[in-house]
């Protein structure tokens, strides 16, 4: 009998993470959810298990660590039955980055950039002989975007985006798909952290509110059709194609320079 395919999916403790984990439960897949918080990854594996009829393991790890980014890419290689890999652990940082503490944003490149890199090392040649699987790297529609305020947090996201597009590169003819997942604002517990103490959802308009399970939703469509960059929600098609398009750019970097200064 085939085993069931395994996916492993990092930050799965709450938001977006925990949407992936949620989907890929539901279409059959056994999980591995890695983050810090235990007790919210064991109450989610309960969950899915009761409600699927899959294997979950929690598996808690500090990305921030290398050494615990180790442990995690030495089970991932050890998964023969390893089908995706969703690197989605990732926090927000305000404030100017000569002026913030360098220790967060040094976490920051660790946590998006270096553990992203090392479980997709750990986790493609298992996939690349097996000629199947898939890596989803969250990313933002922020990546598209340098801003004022949140410098690392737009630069580790861009990488993401360049590493996706390199890998893709790379993968083809191997079975293997890459994405680049960028969403725009989502309901999640993102904007709760201490970081924020001033954001407020209902300062910005309700449509340009992402659901986290439609994020998961249109990744994992986009993934099957071999997408690179998926982008959910209308709204934000429209703005990336802005933000990208060669005649608007300049334009919208004017504007996020002016009105996007102090927001987030
Ligand atoms: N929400 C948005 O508006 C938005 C928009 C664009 C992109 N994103 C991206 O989406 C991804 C998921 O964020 P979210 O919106 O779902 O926020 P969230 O609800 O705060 O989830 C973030 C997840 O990352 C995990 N995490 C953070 N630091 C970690 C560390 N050092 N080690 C291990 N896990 C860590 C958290 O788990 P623990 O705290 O339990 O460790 C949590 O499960 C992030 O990469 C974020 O940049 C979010």
């Amino acid at each position: 009998m085939t085993p069931r395919p395994t996916a492993l999916i990092t930050g799965a403790s709450s938001g977006i993470g925990a949407a992936f984990a949620h989907r890929l439960a539901a279409s059959g897949h056994d999980l591995i959810l890695v983050a810090r918080r235990v007790e919210k990854l064991n109450a989610l594996a309960g969950e899915l298990r009761a409600a699927h009829t899959v294997a979950v393991e929690v598996f808690p790890a500090d990305l921030s660590r290398p050494e615990e980014v180790q442990r995690v890419a030495d089970r991932l290689a050890a998964c023969e039955s390893l089908a995706l890999l969703v690197n989605n652990a990732g926090f927000g940082k305000s404030g100017k980055f000569w002026q913030a503490e360098a220790r967060g944003q040094l976490e920051m490149s660790q946590v998006h950039v270096m553990a992203t890199v090392q479980l997709t090392r750990a986790a493609l040649p298992g996939m690349v002989a097996r000629r199947q699987g898939g890596v989803i790297n969250v990313s933002s529609v922020a990546s598209f975007l340098p801003r004022s305020s949140g410098t690392m947090y737009h630069a580790t996201k861009a990488f993401l985006n360049a590493f996706s597009a390199g890998l893709e590169l790379e993968l083809q003819g191997t079975g293997v798909r890459v994405q680049a997942l960028c969403p725009g604002f989502t309901v999640t517990g993102f904007h709760d952290s201490p970081e924020y103490p001033n954001f407020r959802r209902s300062k910005y308009p309700a449509f340009l509110w992402l659901s986290a399970d439609q994020v998961a939703a249109d990744s994992l469509a986009d993934l099957k059709h071999g997408r690179l960059i998926c982008v959910p929600g209308r709204q934000y098609q429209v703005l990336v194609a802005l933000l990208t398009g060669c005649l608007t750019r300049p334009l919208m970097i004017w504007i996020s320079r002016r009105f996007l200064r102090r927001s987030v």
